[in-house]
């Protein structure tokens, strides 16, 4: 490692860990480039789940979860960094760059990162045990420091209505044939997937003792499990939301989506984000209007709460390996293209 630039094993096993970032269904929509001095992020637009997420929202959030993830496994390597966030706005595709310079990593930076490879999406009924409200506090922080609001829905009348938006978009995506095609495509996997949801992440039948819908992936396997009476009270719903609704927006939306769901697991609690209700425009713009007063534009809701002391770990997610997501830019430019 010089003085002033990590060497590629560094840079390789902090994009590992960018790429543990959570993305809608496990589709891993993005790619990194390596320059002499600049990391790279692209959107991969191929990669996009046409039927769920018709405008391609959910692909730049996880594409911003994996740059958030990215700057901090970076950090706990020693490294600061310094984004551009769609550098060129004639290439909308090439979302960020990242430059680097040598910093002290904290005690903090360290124990953040290794957050990454403990977070799960849990899908699991959760239990009644309250979460302490310093224990959202930090995660609204660590949201609006990457630059978004995280508003926790807390009224019931307010909660009541974004439920049951959650619920009439499951209704509408599930009575549409494509988006019923592209679900199963992208779930049930078993252990041998690269990307996709796992049968054995997925609840193996929707649970009737919670309000909350969660999104349905066919074939799960995991045990259902009934949750405890009040589970639901205690179970928070937050919404992520940006004043904008761009494309640099939801880069933000993504990283701070990351950067909550990773100060959450630091405290031990379970979250899932859930963006059904943001996928069908009308949906959409109930939650707009309904929890966020159409003041900012929603952009990702996340479920969080404390995972019943029964429940078995969770699996970890597959992913791709690094060679089909990182590319040199120097061959790339050889070739011809992005
Ligand atoms: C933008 C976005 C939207 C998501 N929407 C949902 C959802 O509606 N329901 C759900 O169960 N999981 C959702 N997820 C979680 C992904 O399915 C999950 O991150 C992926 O399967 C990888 O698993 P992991 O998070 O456990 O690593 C979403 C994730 C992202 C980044």
């Amino acid at each position: 490692m010089s003085a002033t630039q990590p060497d590629r094993t560094t840079v390789l096993s902090a994009i590992e860990l960018a790429t543990r970032a959570p993305s809608v269904h496990n589709t891993q929509p993005w790619r990194w480039q390596l320059g002499d001095h600049t990391v790279h992020l692209y959107a991969d637009w191929d990669r996009q789940v046409r039927a769920t997420d018709p405008d391609g929202r959910d692909l730049v959030v996880s594409c911003g979860a994996a740059l958030h993830h990215l700057r901090v496994a970076l950090r706990a390597s020693g490294w600061h960094t310094t984004v551009h966030r769609v550098p060129n706005p004639a290439y909308p595709a090439h979302l960020a760059s990242i430059e680097v310079r040598r910093h002290a990593p904290t005690d903090d930076d360290v124990l953040l990162s290794g957050t990454i490879l403990r977070r799960r999406s849990d899908r699991r009924p959760l239990s009644s045990w309250p979460v302490p409200s310093s224990h959202i506090d930090r995660m609204i922080a660590a949201a609006a420091k990457a630059g978004a609001l995280l508003v926790p829905v807390s009224d019931p009348v307010t909660r009541a209505k974004l439920i049951a938006a959650i619920a009439e978009a499951a209704r509408q995506q599930e009575s549409d044939r494509d988006y019923a095609l592209e679900i199963a495509s992208w779930s049930g996997r078993g252990p041998f997937a690269i990307d996709g949801v796992l049968a054995a992440s997925s609840p193996a039948k929707a649970s009737t003792h919670s309000r909350i819908p969660m999104r349905t992936f066919p074939g799960g396997t995991l045990p259902a499990y009934l949750g405890d009476d009040g589970a639901d009270e205690a179970t928070v719903l937050l919404a992520l939301a940006t004043a904008g609704d761009d494309t640099i927006s939801q880069l933000r939306a993504g990283e701070a989506a990351s950067a909550a769901l990773l100060a959450a697991t630091e405290l031990g609690l379970a979250t899932c984000p859930l963006s059904q209700a943001l996928e069908v425009a009308d949906t959409r713009q109930a939650v707009a209007t309904d929890v966020l007063e159409d003041a900012a534009m929603p952009q990702l809701l996340i479920r969080v709460g404390w995972a019943p002391t029964t429940a078995s770990r969770l699996p970890s997610s597959p992913r791709r390996p690094l060679a089909d997501v990182v590319s040199e830019l120097g061959s790339d430019e050889r070739n011809g293209h992005h």
